[in-house]
Formats: structure tokens, sequence, C-alpha cells
């Protein structure tokens, strides 16, 4: 099938993001198309894995380009910090924190890195990850335990389906246990945990906010990767929650520009943060001999090295957008309800289940099981068989995994979606899912 050029595209019938939001936005669903700029015939059931950009959050994103191109050194000198801060200050507003407890950083990957390279570690500390730690994360606290002065690596056993009741219980037992080991030790080193707010794979909610107060009871610091929270978890609250360190990519749910983050450290842990990464000019040594206190932490982000500052500013412009059609609760309604409904059809047309009957771990990624043998295991040419046959043949996609000893689908539902969505993949995973049966057959 032949992708068509962006050129062939059915123009829309306004680009001017202020025109258009004289207007009412289009209901959710399939209307919502004229507001993306996907190929008409690609079926996009996988928003999570890299998030979408409306057509008035990039018009207004080229016209930021535009406006530094017209004079770099005035936008960059003088203008930039402005959007930024405006940025942090929405964003604050959002997730219930304070504006210089918020920076804006490349992705999540990067504001992960940042917290956990900024601890002193010493011999004898230890950082606990999990078994469902996405796959980055999980690396960057492996090369910490392999780094000088070896950080021990705890690995907390997630395997779903399983309760948020059950998965507490044992939190709790592994905080104890964790906590409980060291001899002399245990006075004076620290314990970091990495807990995920929303899992990747599965694309499952955890019970981060208890989570958080179990590791804040037994004396652990709490590092939140909220990389799929910001929206499409609503009523994010931190300065309740309190979490040590939290991390959100706002170019997934909250429709902001590949790629940027928010990280949010509250002022008792400003101290941590002693560097971005890279260093910036505005980075004050102790050794300094004008050194003048510690560092003010957004003054630190503010200029990390010359990069592309239009996704982070971007975050503005999705605002505004996600303000024009209905605000949080009203887009994360349909979507979350969209995913239940979507994931129980597919899993019917399947012939398979949802990871998730009760609904409890579902926000608007739901996961369902894919029809084939879990004796057959994950391996490289499976996965590009998988990835060719949707994502060249059929021009449709969901995430697809290997979990808990089953092949799975998580299906990212959207504004633009409708259950139909769900009946175009279902065909084109049937036909996928024969293939690596066959495959594995030979
Ligand atoms: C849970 C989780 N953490 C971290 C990341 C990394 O995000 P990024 O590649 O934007 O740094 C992802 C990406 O999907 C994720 O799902």
């Amino acid at each position: 099938m032949k992708t068509p050029l962006s050129s062939e595209l059915a123009p829309s019938t306004t680009t001017d993001p202020v025109e258009l939001y004289n207007g009412a936005p289009p209901s959710f669903g399939h209307a919502m198309h004229k507001l993306f700029e996907f190929d008409p015939s690609y079926v996009n059931l996988n928003h999570g894995s890299y998030g979408s950009l409306p057509m008035p959050v990039r018009v207004a994103c080229d016209k930021l380009s535009a406006r530094i191109e017209a004079n770099p050194d005035r936008f960059l000198r003088i203008e930039c910090i402005h959007h930024w801060n405006e940025a942090r200050a929405r964003v604050a507003k959002l997730i219930g924190a304070e504006t210089d407890e918020c920076v804006l950083v490349n992705n999540t990957s990067h504001g992960v890195n940042t917290v956990l390279r900024n601890f002193d570690w010493n011999e004898g500390d230890i950082i606990i990850g999990t078994t469902t730690t996405y796959g980055a994360v999980s690396r960057a606290i492996r090369y910490l335990g392999d780094s000088p002065p070896h950080p021990q690596v705890s690995t907390f056993d997630l395997k779903f389906p399983i309760s948020h009741a059950e998965i507490l219980e044992n939190w709790r037992k592994h905080v104890r246990q964790v906590t409980s080991e060291g001899g002399d030790l245990k006075q004076t080193r620290k314990v970091v945990a990495v807990i995920d707010a929303i899992v990747s794979n599965p694309g499952v909610r955890l019970p981060w906010k208890e989570m958080v107060a179990i590791c804040k009871d037994a004396g652990v610091w709490s590092v939140v990767d909220a990389a799929h929270a910001i929206g499409q978890e609503v009523d994010i609250n931190l300065s309740e929650a309190k979490p040590d360190f939290w991390i959100s990519n706002c170019h997934k749910w909250l429709f902001a520009k590949r790629g940027c983050a928010v990280l949010y450290v509250p002022r008792r842990n400003h101290h941590v943060v002693k560097s971005p990464i890279p260093t910036p000019h505005n980075y004050h040594s102790p050794q300094d001999e004008h050194y003048d206190g510690p560092q003010d932490f957004v003054r630190l982000f503010e200029w990390t090295g010359t990069m592309d500052y239009v996704p982070s500013l971007s975050i503005n412009a999705a605002l505004d957008f996600r303000q024009w059609l209905g605000g949080e609760h009203k887009i994360n309604g349909y979507t979350h309800n969209l995913a239940i409904a979507g994931g129980k059809h597919l899993a019917t047309l399947l012939g398979t289940s949802v990871m998730d009957p009760e609904g409890g771990l579902t926000l608007n990624m739901v996961n369902v099981e894919l029809p084939i043998p879990g004796d057959i295991k994950y391996s490289d040419e499976i996965n590009s068989l998988l990835l060719n046959t949707l994502l060249v043949e059929r021009n449709t996609y969901a995430a697809h995994y290997y979990h808990n000893g089953k092949w799975w689908t998580r299906c990212s539902a959207q504004v633009w979606n409708e259950i139909s969505d769900f009946e175009v993949l279902a065909d084109a995973l049937k036909d996928a899912c024969q293939k690596v049966v066959k495959f594995a057959k030979k």
C-alpha cells in the first residue's frame, strides 16, 4: 500500500489556531482526524509510544520556529525564558506543584538519569527497580550498579495481572526486607526506589502514591517515572502525594511536540540535583571564589546547551488545545471509556481476553492477549514480522509485547479513535499472529 506524502493529504479547512479556537471543537472520534495529520488510511491505536502532535499545536510550533529564525539572538537571549517560565507555571498548576519545583528537560530518560546520577552514591547504597521498569530506565539503574562505588540493584517482581492491593502488600514486604538488611551500613546508606506511575508494557496504572508513601515511611527515596502520566492521569497533586522526584513526558499524552518532559523536584530536594546533564553555564562550584550559597535549581536548567526550545515551549500551545477540547476530565473520560470498551471488543474478536477485566489497572491503555501460544518466545524475527505486517502491510498499529508467559497488545485510546478502529486492528492482528505461529512452526 502506498503511503501518501503529506502534500497529498487533504488540506485542513483552517490552520490558524486562533481562528480555529473561535469555533467549537469537533466531537471526539473520527471527526477529530481533521485536527491531526495522520495518513488518512492509518489506524493509529498507539499514541502511547511517541505521542501525536495536534495540527494546531504543530502550527503554533511552526510559528515559533519562524520567530526564532527571524532573529535567533533576540529570541534565545530575551524572549525564550518568558515562554519557558510560562510553560513551567502552567504545567506546575496542572500537577499540583509549585512553579519553581518544575523544570523542563528533553524526555523522561533524560529526567530520570539527571536525578539518579545526581545522588552521591556510596558503598552499600541500594537502588530498587522492578521487573517491568522501562528498558532504558532499568539499564540506567544497571549502569549505576556497574559504576563505582557500585550501589546494589534490587529488583521487585511484578507480573500482571495482579491487583493494586496485592502489589502494595508485596511492595511493603520488599521495601521492609531491603531496608532491614545491611548491618552497620543501615544507619548511613541510602535506598532509592524507582516507581512507575503507569508501566509501559503492560500499559497499566500502578498504585504509585501508596508506593511512595510506603517508601517515605521506610526512609526510602522515591523517583517516580511518570512518563505516561501527564495528560492521561487526571487530578495529579504532587504537593499531596509528595514523591521525592517525578518526571513525565509532555510529548506523550499532553500533546506537546517531541521531546519534552517536566522534571519535578520539591524544594526540600533541590540540594540533591547539583547539575543538569550536561552541566550548564549557571553551575556554581562550592570551591569557586565567589560561591554564594546553594544554587537556584530552576536557573540551572534554563540553558543546558544549545538545542531546539520549540518542543518545551509547545507545552503552552498543547495546553491551549486541551482547554479548547474541553479539558482534562472531558478528554480522559472519552479515552478511558473507549479503552475499556475497545479492549473488550478486541478480545472478543481475537477470541482471547483482556488483562484487566475489572478495569482497575486501566486508564487509556488497554492490554489484550494475542492469539499466539505462550511457548513461542520473543525474538527479533518475530518482532519484525509483527511490525512489518501491522505497520507496513496493514497500516495500523498498537504496541505488542511478551509478558508473564503470554503475548499481548497494548492499545492506546485517543480522542480520534472509535470502536471501529479496534475492528481494523483485530483483522490485522489475526493476520500477523497467524504469520508468527506459521513462522515459529518452521
Ligand atoms: C514508563 C516509561 N519510562 C520512560 C520512558 C522513556 O521515555 P523517553 O524515550 O521519552 O525518554 C517511556 C517511554 O515510553 C516509558 O513508557
